[in-house]
Parts: C-alpha cells; sequence; structure tokens
C-alpha cells in the first residue's frame, strides 16, 4: 500500500503542476476573445459579443482535457508501480479529482464517456452516442480525429474530443486473456460487475472527452 500522506502530496503536487497548464489555457483562451472582440470594426450588439467563437472553446477544452488526463495518467502510473494496478483502478474516475471539482464550482463539467463503458455514470446520452457513432465511422475510414464544438438550446457549450487506447491502458482495457492480470479481473468483477470496457487494442476508439461550459461562462 502506498503511504496515505504521500500519496495526497503527490496528487497536490501533480494538480499544482496542471493547474499552471489550465492558466496557460485560460489565458490563451483570454487573449483570443479579445483578440476577436477588437478584430472588427463597428458596434457590436450584446449577443454578438456574448457568443464566444468555437476556436475558443476548441482552445479552453483542449487545455482542461489535457491537464484533467495529466492528472489522471501520472497518478494511475505511480500507483501501478508502487502499489500495482489492481490498487490504481480505484484512481480511475476522473470525478473524484480535486481538479474536475474546481472547473465544476466554475461551471465546467469534465466527463469521460464509451459506447462500451465500465462505469455505468458514464453511460453516454443521445448526443454522446451520436458523436461516438461518427467519430467511430471516421476512424474506420481511416480519418485524423479531432475535437469538435456542439452548442445547446440553452446557451451551453459542449467540446467533445475523442479517446484513443494507449500502450498503458491495455492493463485494464485490453484482451483479458492475455493483457490482464488475474489480480486485476478479480477488483474489476468485484467493482465493476457489468463491465464492457474490455478486448481493446492500442490505437482503437476507446471514448470521449464531454466537456460542458455553462451558458452564463463568459
Ligand atoms: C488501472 C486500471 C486502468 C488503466 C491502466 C486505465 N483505465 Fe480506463 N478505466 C478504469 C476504470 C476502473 C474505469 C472506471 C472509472 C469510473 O468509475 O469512472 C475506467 C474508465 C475509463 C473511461 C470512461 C468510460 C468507462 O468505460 O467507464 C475511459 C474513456 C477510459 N477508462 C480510458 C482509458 C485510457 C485511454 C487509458 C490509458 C491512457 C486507461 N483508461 C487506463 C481502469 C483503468
Amino acid at each position: 500500500m502506498v503511504n496515505p500522506a504521500l500519496r495526497f502530496r503527490f496528487l497536490k503536487k501533480i494538480e499544482m503542476k496542471t493547474s499552471r497548464l489550465i492558466i496557460l489555457g485560460l489565458l490563451g483562451g483570454l487573449t483570443l476573445t479579445m483578440a476577436t472582440s477588437f478584430s472588427s470594426c463597428g458596434k457590436k450588439t450584446k449577443s454578438e459579443v456574448d457568443i464566444l467563437p468555437d476556436s475558443v472553446y476548441l482552445q479552453r477544452g483542449d487545455s482542461i482535457s489535457a491537464a484533467t488526463f495529466d492528472t489522471l495518467s501520472k497518478t494511475l502510473r505511480y500507483i501501478m508501480q508502487t502499489a500495482g494496478p489492481d490498487s490504481a483502478i480505484r484512481f480511475c474516475n476522473v470525478q473524484a479529482y480535486p481538479i474536475t471539482k474546481i472547473y465544476q464550482s466554475h461551471g465546467i463539467h469534465v466527463k469521460r464517456t464509451a459506447a462500451k463503458f465500465r462505469n455505468p455514470a458514464n453511460e453516454p446520452d443521445l448526443l454522446e452516442n451520436q458523436l461516438l457513432n461518427e467519430f467511430k465511422d471516421q476512424h474506420q475510414a481511416g480519418k485524423e480525429l479531432k475535437p469538435i464544438i456542439r452548442r445547446d438550446n440553452n446557451g451551453g457549450v459542449h467540446y467533445f474530443k475523442p479517446i484513443l487506447l494507449q500502450g498503458m491502458c491495455v492493463t485494464c482495457h485490453g484482451d483479458p486473456a492475455i493483457d490482464i492480470p488475474d489480480l486485476v479481473k478479480n477488483v474489476l468483477s468485484e467493482l465493476y460487475p457489468s463491465d464492457q470496457a474490455i478486448g481493446y487494442r492500442i490505437g482503437d476508439l476507446r471514448g470521449l472527452w464531454h466537456i460542458q461550459f455553462d451558458a452564463d461562462l463568459r
């Protein structure tokens, strides 16, 4: 087992590093916003100014997903090396990280979802399902998968980014007969009895980041 105090300090260190990334991302977004607001002459109505272009949200989404992935993957790697992959399983829930809670208090909701999900709480909704299918078709056609923005009728902005499987993921999402150790299989079946998130290979489309920016967030 990892000493809890040590683990806490480690998580703090990661989050300090990642918060720098977030600040950079937000600053970048702000610069872009200012640039787009001042770039054209003539008066703009309030609603025109209020609607930020997709490019701003693409940049914000990129930095938030990168920072969250950074926290998650560094923690995972550390716990896997020190305590083993079976212990690391408990650190895979993005909602459990303080970083996600900080975003949420600012009207930003971070979610990971997948067609074949492990945690039922990550089950895709209608729009997520539709986009998962679109990305799947693009992936099968050999196209490069890029993040996209969708807007809802309530003024909310949604950022979606495909997640591809990497080498370090197969221990918990790969072929159960080859990649996943018995110890991990035991913990997975105990915690996620209806787990569907296995059988993936490196490079497969594993799921999506969905980052929602609330309407009043400018
Ligand atoms: C130590 C085991 C472990 C490793 C390694 C791991 N995951 Fe997971 N993954 C999990 C667990 C456990 C969950 C369920 C988390 C939760 O409760 O939300 C999960 C959930 C997910 C989800 C959310 C959708 C779902 O199925 O519930 C995605 C997407 C995902 N993992 C992708 C990855 C990727 C990509 C990697 C490699 C970079 C990776 N995982 C590495 C154990 C792991």
